[in-house]
């Protein structure tokens, strides 16, 4: 009914809607009175989190890009090695894991048959299994030796949105947690990350507001084939962003990582290929910046329609950008929150205005119980 989507037209676009909330809730509560980070839940003793010399990440899907942005955020904090892999392959390839790997599972199910499989398979072989899971009292934290759950409420929609902002954030608190334990960062340096990422709801909220710019653009959209670039954290943003259309539009998508384009991707662009591009922060290290917008004249020079996801501000990306969609200033770890979000309403409205489900994608199954 109309009253259980809140008044929107579909649970996708109320759980869209939701995301705010999703990473609020998912911050909440998880830190005591003198600001330290307290995730009792865990319920893994400090001297394991101490020993542990690799992580490895296993999810499927949405969650397993969720994965792919922590390792960036993991390795940078804390500097433990950080290897993601999609759970089915990770089962069956002999993987390096023993008793001082931490496997993290993600699923906002948590029933995922596939990365149920490689819980199992890690504790097999010594590993302790901590999940990050939506859905209470289901079968992989069950399993697990440590659980943090997410905070997103439950999730109707076939394809995952507000789990997947929540996800990330889950991941955000555990790699800030483990510098905690383990004494990478001073207490207020983690005092600061966390101010940040508290900040993150409003600006998610921010982008929502700006969401017309961004479904106008997706109703005119006629083509069957869009790409997506990302570099950083941009590019398992990039990766959601094709999925996201895949699964609601049935078009044709494909993320690449902007460094990439050179390297092949490029020869698919032809005049009128619509690209969006992910930004970095023209205030982050390094020059990538400067990197991704060259990608974007190069692309623009070969007929490209570049729809760029840039920071407030960022005046050098307007020269070569057929639109603009702006989003607030981040620290660069955080922004996959901010930059996924127009790349999820322009997945649903262009799904939308073609007539079709988009709670209910043909052929996909909200949780895939089966190998
Ligand atoms: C299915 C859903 C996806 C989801 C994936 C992983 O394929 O259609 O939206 O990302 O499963 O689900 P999980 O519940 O493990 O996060």
């Amino acid at each position: 009914s109309s009253a259980e989507k809140g008044g929107f037209r579909t649970y996708m676009d109320k759980e869209i809607h939701d995301q705010p909330q999703a990473v609020a809730e998912t911050l909440l509560g998880r830190t005591d009175a003198a600001g330290r980070l307290q995730l009792d839940e865990l319920r893994i003793e400090e001297s394991v989190l101490r020993a542990v010399d690799k992580i490895v990440v296993v999810a499927c899907g949405t969650a397993a890009y969720a994965g792919h942005v922590a390792k960036y955020a993991i390795e940078h904090w804390c500097r433990i090695p950080v290897e993601v892999e999609l759970a089915h392959e990770f089962r069956y390839r002999d993987p390096v894991v023993n008793e001082k790997t931490l496997v993290v599972a993600i699923t906002q199910s948590g029933e995922t048959m596939d990365t149920l499989m490689a819980v199992r398979h890690a504790q097999e072989q010594g590993a302790k299994v901590l999940s990050i899971v939506n859905t209470h009292g289901s079968t992989i934290p069950r399993e697990s030796d440590a659980v943090l759950y997410t905070h997103a409420g439950p999730e109707i929609a076939v394809a995952s949105t507000k789990a997947f902002l929540a996800q990330i954030t889950a991941t955000y608190l555990l790699g800030l947690y483990l510098a905690q334990v383990r004494g990478n960062k001073f207490p207020d340096e983690i005092a600061e990350e966390l101010a940040d990422l508290r900040a993150m709801p409003n600006k998610i909220q921010t982008v929502l507001d700006r969401g017309d710019h961004v479904r106008v653009i997706a109703r005119w959209m006629n083509s069957d084939s869009v790409l997506f670039l990302g570099r950083h954290v941009g590019y398992p943003v990039a990766l959601e962003g094709a999925l996201k259309l895949k699964e609601l539009a049935y078009i044709h998508a494909e993320g690449f990582a902007a460094g990439e384009l050179k390297h092949g991707p490029i020869a698919l662009v032809e005049p009128g290929q619509p690209v969006f591009v992910i930004v970095p922060s023209p205030r982050g290290r390094d020059s990538l910046h400067s990197k991704v917008i060259s990608n974007i004249q190069e692309i623009r020079a070969r007929g490209a329609r570049t729809l760029v996801i840039a920071e407030d501000g960022d005046e050098d990306v307007k020269p070569y950008a057929d639109e603009v969609f702006w989003v607030p200033e981040a620290p660069t770890l955080l922004s996959p929150l901010l930059s996924v979000v127009p790349l999820q309403i322009f997945a649903c409205e262009l799904a939308t205005a073609r007539g079709l489900d988009v709670d209910q994608p043909r052929n996909l199954a909200k949780s895939v119980t089966v190998e």
